[in-house]
């Protein structure tokens, strides 16, 4: 399997260089855990966004979207358990004051899995293993739990505590009555966010792997609580593929295994048709834009694992340069939100169902929840190569996510009417792509830097565009060329942009 050909470190290098990430606020020294989107950065994270809730929200009949508010009653975290139990343990050094992650240091030391494992078992271990401080080697202070929930005043009076979201999940179970009767859902249903989440993690890590302000893309799908694994879009994942590790493949120290869905299913390895479909959906979305499906694979939580609000989760993992980590966690949630929130509340969030004449309250039987930086990660690292040829870095971006789609060169500088032309055909293109005009530097140096940054297409105009008015339009992959007129440049863009083969769109005319 072939990985990732840089390290975190040097993604984070790449990202800063090009304009696609910044630490937040470097001039002072940033803040760890936070980091500012560039130039480049805003656009791929954006077109990230548009092409998730394009798939999972506006081409589907079954969803809706909301965007609600970052602070919001303190009450909904007391139910959805995350002002009591959204805790991770640290320990501070007895020392130098450094402060770590009790289950991190020994997963670190000892190289066993941690999840789940309660606070005494954590202290036992720390003391037993006489772990140490990370930094300067001193005695640790007795582990205790911290809440990861960053907490606010609203308005000028002390003591009105709210929080900044630690996800977007629960607005959509807060909003949901609202939601289901406005957008007249029928079950099955669902509702979806994309949004900022706050996290105030004890060591944030790994460049935008774990971040204390990031984003997510979430979806909660509503069945009925009968009808549990009546899922009517099975057909369409029942053939895809996937690396498959299970918790009993985990328990009895199986390697993962490439899987259908039906095979899935079969076997009982999924347990519901929903889980298994928005599995595979999920990583569909991934592999249709771009990202290589080698790379991942779909493992099940181990018992410990799982979460307070969980019956079964799979996280849809990606093999980053660190290992394998979690892209995006699919819980079924069962009913436990809404039942909170209605003890809470006292709001009736239940429905009546038609069939039965009776009040039901549904279960949330997939919970797909996506870290937007984590994909944009993921589809930084799959599109990275270095063409030796080129002796340059291509940055091979899906046209759809690339952050700049056409670059338009005069192909000298020099020349006011060849560089007014390039204009003209600049400002035409802009109307419909992301577009650049670069004149700096030579034409091969300009091919270089739109390489690096994955502009998919360049359009070069010289002194033959005065004469009869044609272009060349070059692949960003095969660095393939062909001339075309001016008059079809849009059509010709729009074919190559949508995957056909730029040879056959226009007169060939090398490869440069
Ligand atoms: N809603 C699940 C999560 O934020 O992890």
């Amino acid at each position: 399997m072939e990985k990732p050909k840089l390290t975190i470190d040097e993604m984070a290098v790449f990202c800063k260089r090009k304009g696609f990430v910044y630490p937040s606020a470097e001039i002072y020294g940033g803040i760890a855990g936070f980091y500012d989107f560039g130039h480049l950065g805003v656009e791929l994270k954006n077109n990230i966004k548009k092409e998730w809730w394009k798939t999972f929200v506006q081409q589907r009949d079954d969803v809706v979207g909301i965007d609600g508010s970052i602070i919001t009653n303190p009450n909904v975290w007391k139910a959805s358990g995350h002002v009591d139990g959204f805790t991770d343990v640290i320990v501070d050094c007895k020392k130098c004051g450094s402060r770590f992650r009790g289950d991190t240091l020994i997963e670190d030391k000892l190289k066993i899995p941690t999840a789940g494992m309660p606070l005494d078992e954590i202290a036992e271990k720390l003391k037993g293993h006489r772990i140490k401080c990370q930094k300067c080697g001193s005695e640790l202070s007795e582990p205790k739990k911290f809440n990861l929930m960053f907490s606010t005043n609203v308005g000028p009076v002390q003591g009105s505590v709210a929080y900044l979201r630690p996800e977007t999940a629960q607005i959509i179970f807060a909003d949901f009555k609202l939601v289901q009767e406005n957008a007249r859902l029928k079950l099955p249903f669902g509702i979806a966010q994309i949004g900022k989440s706050f996290r105030n993690e004890i060591s944030p890590r790994e460049f935008l792997f774990r971040m204390r302000e990031f984003e997510q893309m979430e979806l909660e799908y509503f069945v009925h609580p009968e009808k549990q694994d009546e899922c009517i879009f099975i057909e369409e994942v029942s053939d895809y593929e996937l690396n498959v590790l299970s918790a009993e493949m985990q328990k009895n120290k199986k390697n993962m295994g490439k899987l259908t869905i039906r095979q899935c299913l079969s076997k009982k390895i999924i347990r519901t048709k929903w889980h298994a479909y928005w599995l595979a959906s999920m990583h569909k979305w991934f592999v249709e834009l771009g990202a290589n499906p080698e790379h991942f694979r779909i493992r099940q939580h181990v018992k410990d694992e799982l979460s307070h609000y969980a019956l079964d989760t799979w996280d849809l993992e990606y093999e980053f340069p660190f290992g394998w980590r979690e892209l995006q966690g699919l819980s079924n949630r069962t009913d436990f939100d809404l039942k909170q929130h209605m003890e809470h509340s006292k709001a009736d969030l239940s429905l009546f169902d038609e069939e039965s004449k009776k009040k039901i309250l549904p279960h949330v039987i997939c919970e797909p929840s996506q870290g937007v930086e984590r994909a944009f990660l993921v589809f930084l690292f799959d599109a990275y190569s270095y063409d030796k040829a080129r002796e340059n870095v291509v940055l091979r971006l899906h046209p759809k996510l690339a952050p700049v789609k056409i670059g338009i060169f005069p192909l000298v500088s020099n020349k006011a009417d060849v560089v007014k032309k390039a204009r003209g055909v600049y400002d035409e293109l802009k109307q419909r792509w992301a577009c650049t005009f670069d004149l700096s530097g030579s034409i091969g140096r300009r091919y270089a830097r739109a390489d690096e940054t994955g502009i998919y297409a360049t359009v070069t105009i010289d002194f033959e565009s005065l004469e009869d008015d044609s272009v060349t339009i070059r692949s960003r992959d095969t660095t393939e060329q062909i001339r075309v007129k001016i008059s079809e440049l849009k059509d010709v863009l729009t074919k190559f942009m949508e995957g056909e083969k730029l040879g056959k769109l226009g007169k060939s005319v090398g490869v440069k």
